[in-house]
């Protein structure tokens, strides 16, 4: 779907077939079922017609879902690399298996609120959310594991909104993830159509999004923009979602200034 030349190296999507820091048997069992599910995948088209159709936001269905899964899988890998803890599952007693099915879950569910109303659609979309997963979640857990399971997506799904606290490293992954779908046209912050604030100058800004191994911090998000509006969308977006996640330690971000012709590199920024 998306540029898959150079997505190997930048860790931007998740494949199923690629070696991985983790135990991915069972998050690909999930997701070939997820993927194939007929509700979910309403879920995901039907989420869009009151955010786009009705209140002219930018798009909150499949693509962003696919953004979001596969930015939040691929920040896991890079996380898990370091040996970084993921306390959701932990604390739950379940098995470090299931880190990556509740990360998969969370960002697949997260805006199915929107169906019920794009304002507080965070709040709308634990029960829509609790009700897939009591019928996904029996196809591979017990009754115990059901629960846990189920309790530590919702809390990601809940603390993807800014005003909750991710008390995990996974529903810390799922909010930061949710803030990596911002290259061109897609700003998460509603822009004036045909409007040419900041808002709108700052979206068209980011042509490409990736993350990497960094040499100080697990993971490094580089940010190429083509100009210096982009620095907006970071600061208002991925900053914000950034800073109580619990990531703050683990993730730098760096800003790289492009010319006119997205190569030749101008200046490169820490954010
Ligand atoms: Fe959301
Ligand atoms: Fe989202």
């Amino acid at each position: 779907m998306s540029d898959p030349a150079a997505d190997g190296d930048s860790h931007r999507i998740y494949a199923p077939d690629a070696d991985h820091n983790f135990p991915d048997e069972k998050l690909n069992a999930v997701l070939e079922y997820v993927d194939d599910d007929e509700e979910i995948q309403t879920y995901l088209e039907a989420q869009n017609v009151n955010a786009v159709d009705r209140m002219q936001y930018n798009d909150h269905g499949k693509k962003h879902i696919e953004i979001v899964r596969n930015r939040a899988l691929c920040l896991y890998d890079l996380l898990k690399a370091s040996d970084v803890d993921f306390n959701g599952a932990r604390q739950q007693g379940l098995a470090e298996e299931d880190e990556s099915v509740i990360i998969a879950l969370a960002a697949t569910l997260h805006d199915v609120g929107h169906v019920v109303h794009r304002d507080e659609h965070v709040y709308y979309s634990i029960p829509l959310a609790a009700d897939v997963l009591d019928r996904i979640l029996e196809e591979f857990y017990d009754l115990s594991e059901i629960v846990r399971v189920k309790g530590e997506v919702l809390h990601a799904i809940l603390c993807h909104h800014t005003a909750e606290t991710p008390l995990t490293t996974e529903a810390g992954i799922i909010r930061v993830a949710d803030a990596l779908d911002m290259e061109s046209g897609r700003s998460r912050i509603p822009y004036e159509h045909g409007g040419r604030g900041i808002n709108t100058l700052s979206s068209q800004a980011i042509k490409r999004v990736s993350l990497h191994e960094g040499e100080t911090s697990p993971v490094l998000v580089e940010i190429a923009m083509t100009n210096a509006a982009g620095v907006y969308q970071v600061d208002n977006l991925l900053k914000a979602k950034l800073r109580g996640s619990g990531l703050e330690d683990e993730i730098r971000i760096v800003a790289v200034n492009t010319n006119e012709n997205h190569e030749q590199l101008v200046e490169r920024i820490e954010l």
